[in-house]
C-alpha cells in the first residue's frame, strides 16, 4: 500500500478530459462522515468503518498530490468525539496509531507533510509519541501538507486564541486596539496556512459540526451523500467540478 499512486500521472490525466476547465483550491478541508453507517451496512462492527475510512485517508492524500491541492485538513477526531464509548475512542486511537506508524515510510517516499491541530496533549502517550515522530519525521518535506485535526474543536481553538492574546495583553505585549483578523488569525492552530478554499462533508449531513470554525468564513461548501469510507478520487473530483461553479465574491459584488 502506497501513498505514491500513480503519482506519476499527470494533472491532466488524473482529472480527465476536463481538466481544463477545473479549478483546484490551494486547501481543502473535509469532514470525514459516515464509517458507521457505511460498516453497519454491511453488517460490520463500527471499527470496520473506521478501517475503511483510513485507506480512504490514505487515497485521498493520493489524489491531492496529484490533482496540485496543496493543504488538506481532514477531520480525525474532534473533542467532542471522547464522548463516544471508551471502546470505540481506543480502538480508533489504536487506529490512529498504526496508520501513522505504518504509512510514515510512505509520507516519506511521498514527501507529504504532516501537520496536526488540536488539543493534542489530551491525546493518549502512545499515540502523542507516534504522532510527534511522524511531524518531525515529515517536517522538511514540500508536497502535499496533511494536517489532521485531533482532540480539535473549533470553539475550542478560539478559546485558546483569546487566552493567548489576553496573556499577550496582560504582557504588555499588545494593546486591546491591535488586535483585528489578522493578529486573531496569527493565534490559530493553523495560522501558517492559508484559509481553506473548499470544504467537504461527507454522507449528507448539513452541519460544520465545530469545524475550523473561524477558517471557513469564505470556504465553498460542497455535501456529499457518499459514505466516507466510499469517498474515492472521482468523488473528489466531483467535487471540484461543484466548486469550479461557484462565484467566490467574498462578500464584494
Ligand atoms: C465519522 O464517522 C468519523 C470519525 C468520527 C472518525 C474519522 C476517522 C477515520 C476516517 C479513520 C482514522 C483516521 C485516520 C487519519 C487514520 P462516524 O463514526 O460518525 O459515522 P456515522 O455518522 O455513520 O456513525
Amino acid at each position: 500500500m502506497k501513498f505514491t499512486l500513480k503519482k506519476k500521472k499527470t494533472n491532466t490525466e488524473a482529472l480527465g478530459n476536463d481538466s481544463a476547465e477545473l479549478k483546484i483550491p490551494e486547501h481543502v478541508a473535509i469532514i470525514m462522515d459516515g464509517n458507521g453507517r457505511w460498516a453497519k451496512k454491511r453488517g460490520l462492527p463500527r471499527v470496520a468503518g473506521h478501517r475503511a475510512g483510513a485507506d480512504s485517508v490514505r487515497k485521498i492524500v493520493e489524489s491531492c498530490d496529484a490533482l496540485g491541492i496543496k493543504f488538506l485538513t481532514l477531520y480525525a477526531f474532534s473533542s467532542e468525539n471522547w464522548n463516544r464509548p471508551q471502546k470505540e475512542v481506543n480502538a480508533l486511537m489504536d487506529l490512529l496509531e498504526k496508520f501513522l506508524k505504518d504509512k510514515t515510510p510512505e509520507m516519506m517516499e511521498d514527501n507529504v507533510k504532516l501537520r496536526a491541530i488540536g488539543r493534542l496533549d489530551k491525546l493518549p502517550e502512545h499515540v502523542r509519541a507516534e504522532l510527534d515522530k511522524a511531524i518531525s519525521t515529515t517536517a522538511e518535506n514540500t508536497g502535499v501538507t496533511m494536517n489532521l485535526a485531533l482532540s480539535y474543536g473549533g470553539r475550542e481553538e478560539i478559546v485558546d486564541a483569546a487566552k493567548q492574546l489576553v496573556r499577550k495583553a496582560a504582557a504588555g505585549e499588545i494593546t486591546a486596539d491591535e488586535v483585528d483578523n489578522e493578529v486573531f488569525s496569527a493565534q490559530m492552530y493553523t495560522a501558517d496556512m492559508p484559509d481553506p478554499d473548499l470544504l467537504i462533508r461527507t454522507s449528507g449531513e448539513l452541519r460544520l459540526s465545530n469545524f475550523l470554525l473561524w477558517q471557513l468564513s469564505y470556504a465553498e461548501i460542497v455535501i456529499t451523500d457518499k459514505l466516507w469510507p466510499d469517498f474515492r478520487h472521482d468523488a473528489l473530483v466531483d467535487a471540484l467540478r461543484e466548486y469550479t461553479k461557484r462565484d467566490r465574491r467574498f462578500g464584494k459584488l
